[in-house]
């Protein structure tokens, strides 16, 4: 086939990690310290359209229609990079990528945006990858990436090569009707970026606990899932997600010398995590996660969700946030070919 000229779309959700991703082994290759797990997020999405343009001479790429800033650029010049040596060709690409959410939402897209990529412009360059290769190129792109590749539940088996860490399914989005409450409490940027806080992880004194607490960690998030309980569940993912933070808030990322540790909490985080432990007292079901940065995920069955948005609507206005309701989603799909 000729790779040249078809235009191709995908779409990819972000992915909520139930089982963090903190620490690599190798930074070039996105290659993990230990396996974690997720779920994709139907209440966001990247979709993304991709032609490689014969005789064009450089690489163009938009992002919610702006030509794209110069490091995001380069980070998507050199996955097309990968996609090219790949295929083995030069030809340059046409990238349009939009976000139905918006960037100052604080919602991490760089899983959904380089998952969405990676099968858009495989595609276009008339690669026709298994779910494992495309996992493993969009890794490349950015670790957590790989897991908004496969449908449903997800695990990104660690591995210690470039072959063997890859996304793989653990089940389906219909296997549980989990809701996840994503309360937005700060938009923008956050100070200092995952990948910095992956590499200041080996820093922490606590690092090595948190690597050795991660086998029966996942292990028993693996089993809740399988038995779709919610308390055993939620527990541990609350827990692992404290942990993380641990490590982060003892960590000395390099060349930020006026930090005693990465903080990634806003007030409002710490306002979430109390009224979440007082409703569970009162015999809600609700469990939280928190990635890096200050936004708070909710994890609840579907009974609960009025209840949970009750509470919301009383607590947020204080608060000065937002929320967003995902269930289970669907991993990366091809939505147009011409
Ligand atoms: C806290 O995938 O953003 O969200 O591989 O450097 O692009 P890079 O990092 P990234 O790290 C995600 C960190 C996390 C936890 C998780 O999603 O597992």
């Amino acid at each position: 086939m000729r790779a040249e000229g078809l235009k191709v779309t995908a779409k990819a959700h972000p992915n909520l990690a139930l089982v963090k991703y903190w620490g690599k082994v190798d930074e070039e290759l996105n290659i993990p310290a230990s396996s974690s797990i997720s779920v994709n997020l139907s209440g966001a999405a990247t979709t993304t359209t991709v032609v490689f343009v014969p005789g064009a001479e450089a690489d163009s790429v938009t992002i919610d229609g702006q030509a794209a800033p110069s490091k995001a650029y380069l980070r998507v010049v050199k996955h097309l990079d990968r996609v090219r040596q790949l295929a083995g060709i030069t030809t340059r690409a046409k990238v349009e990528s939009w976000n139905d959410f918006p960037a100052s939402a604080g919602i991490a897209s760089s899983a959904s945006a380089f998952a969405a990529l990676s099968l858009a412009a495989s595609r276009a360059a008339g690669l026709s990858l298994t779910e494992r290769e495309l996992s493993i190129l969009a890794r490349k792109g950015s670790g957590s990436a790989c897991r908004s590749i496969p449908d449903g539940f997800v695990e990104f088996v660690a591995g210690s090569t470039d072959e063997t860490a890859y996304a793989r399914q653990l089940f389906p989005p219909e296997h549980w009707d989990l809701r996840i409450i994503t309360v937005i409490l700060e938009g923008g940027p956050k100070e200092v970026p995952s990948s910095e806080g992956h590499r200041a992880a080996q820093t922490s004194p606590f690092y090595a606990a948190w690597l050795a607490a991660l086998p029966p960690t996942l292990e028993t998030v693996r089993r809740a899932l399988a038995e779709r309980d919610l308390g055993t569940l939620g527990m541990a993912v609350e827990r692992q997600a404290m942990a993380m933070h641990a490590v982060a808030m003892t960590s000395s990322p390099a060349g930020r010398e006026w930090l005693s540790g990465i903080y990634y909490w806003a007030p409002g985080t710490v306002a979430l995590i109390r009224a979440v432990q007082d409703w569970r007292r009162q015999g809600l079901r609700v469990y939280l996660t928190i990635d890096a940065g200050a936004n708070v995920h909710l994890l609840c069955e579907a009974p609960d969700q009025g209840e949970l948005e009750g509470e919301l609507g009383r607590l947020l206005p204080a608060l000065g946030g937002r929320y967003l309701v995902s269930r289970p989603a669907v991993g990366a799909r091809i939505i147009g070919e011409e």
